[in-house]
């Protein structure tokens, strides 16, 4: 057995546990991150791809923004698509903000960078991960990696290891209550070699369900269609996939996505998760450890960074001041942000789909909803506030 001692202990090497390690080590707290997977998994990863306004400023005043403001593609406003019909949402203009898409992946190949040139400490592939005494003084961590086992002491735990790690699931039934929803559908999503032909996104409805059209990068399209939650990937050739995107994200005026090598195909699950409290004892919950938003709001990442900003603020006033009013108000402060998260996500996600059982009256109303938001200016500019992100408090 080996003893380790740092301040706290990350569970998740995503872009929860490495920001909040980051924000930490320039608050002076010290930080080990525990991580399953290996750093290249990690870097390439293709996940999320747009980043809030506020998450965009969290970046720079954190200093590490330097990538992000060269090569993230700034978008002032996105295209909601109706049959073939777009409508601009101009957030500048609505909001005086902007958001900018630069790939989850390289979120994360700059901050494992930082941490360690900062001589952070990350531990990737660390092996069988527990934790104990969350509820003592001096909790630990436990990684056993054949038949050796490190016990990580510290002061407190950050559960950062997403919807699927072992943080929530070692705190007891009892203490949490679960909000849970699945949807009826999936996105089928491509990353393709093709420059993009437009500047910025369109999320367009469609009588054969949802499709988006995103990019990565100069020379890379990001595109998801809906899907059934089932479907199988071999029933989808490359073919198949952009018959279905013409289709769907054809436009009035003759514009059709460039086609390209289709470079990477998944599928993601949708639904909205929340667990309450993101507390317990010394055990605290960010991220998708706490939470899952479907995806149309492009809220996952952005609320994960909220989650740890607000707790390397409260971890800064314990160690600076001996003040425990934030880390007691860690949860509650979060929550009242993820739950308005969840509803816009909620929202974006009704108001675009198709749901396949909806009746002749919720397809009617649905499409009316749409043109509502098409037109109205109050309408528009609710949606492109809460797409840039909403202030952190
Ligand atoms: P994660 O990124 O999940 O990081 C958790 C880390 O913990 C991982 O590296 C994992 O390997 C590690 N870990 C897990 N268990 C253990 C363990 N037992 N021990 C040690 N380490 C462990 N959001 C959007 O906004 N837009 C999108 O387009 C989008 N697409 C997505 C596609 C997919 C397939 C998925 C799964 C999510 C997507 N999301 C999207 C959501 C977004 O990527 C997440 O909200 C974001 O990754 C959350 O960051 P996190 O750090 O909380 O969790
Ligand atoms: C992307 C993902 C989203 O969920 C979204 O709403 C917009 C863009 C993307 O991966 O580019």
């Amino acid at each position: 057995m080996v003893k380790f001692e740092t301040q706290v202990g990350i569970i998740g090497a995503g872009p929860a546990g490495l920001m909040l390690s980051h924000l930490l080590h320039q608050h002076g707290i010290t930080s080990i991150v525990l991580e399953a997977k290996n750093r290249a998994y990690c870097e390439e990863r293709v996940r999320a791809g747009v980043l809030e306004h506020t998450s965009v400023e969290m970046l720079r005043n954190a200093g590490i923004a330097h990538r992000l403001d060269r090569e993230g593609l700034r978008h002032e406003g996105i295209d909601l698509g109706l049959h073939g019909y777009l409508h601009r949402i101009p957030f500048v203009e609505l909001t005086g903000k902007a958001v900018t898409v630069y790939g989850q992946q390289e979120v994360v190949k700059d901050l494992i960078s930082q941490r360690l040139s900062d001589g952070g400490d990350l531990r990737f592939e660390c092996g069988e991960i527990s934790v104990h005494d969350f509820e003592e003084d001096r909790p630990s961590i436990h990684v056993d990696k054949e038949d050796n086992v490190d016990v990580i002491s510290c002061d407190y735990i950050a559960g950062c290891d997403g919807f699927h790690g072992i943080s929530r699931s070692s705190i007891p039934p009892r203490a949490l209550t679960v909000y849970d929803r699945t949807y009826p559908f999936a996105w089928l999503g491509i990353l393709a070699e093709a420059a993009p032909s437009r500047e910025e996104l369109i999320y367009m409805h469609h009588e054969r369900g949802f499709a988006l059209y995103s990019m990565r990068a100069p020379r890379i399209t990001r595109l998801y269609l809906q899907c059934k939650p089932d479907v199988d990937l071999a029933e989808w050739s490359d073919d198949r996939i952009w018959n279905e995107l013409h289709t769907r994200l054809g436009c009035s005026d003759g514009w059709r996505p460039t086609e390209g090598k289709i470079l990477q195909k998944g599928v993601t699950g949708m639904r909205s998760f929340v667990v309450e409290p993101l507390q317990f004892g010394r055990l605290f919950l960010a991220g998708d450890a706490a939470h899952i938003v479907p995806p149309t709001g492009a809220k996952g990442m952005n609320l994960a960074f909220a989650d740890v900003h607000y707790l390397a603020e409260a971890l800064r006033a314990k160690y600076r001041d001996n003040d425990e009013a934030k880390l007691d108000a860690y949860s509650a402060t979060c929550l009242s942000r993820i739950w308005k998260a969840q509803r816009f996500s909620w929202w974006m996600t009704s108001l675009l789909h198709l749901f396949y059982d909806a009746s002749p009256f919720d397809r009617k109303r649905q499409v009316a909803e749409l043109q509502y938001v098409m037109s109205s200016r109050a309408a528009a500019t609710s949606l492109a506030e809460n797409y840039v992100g909403l202030p952190l408090d």
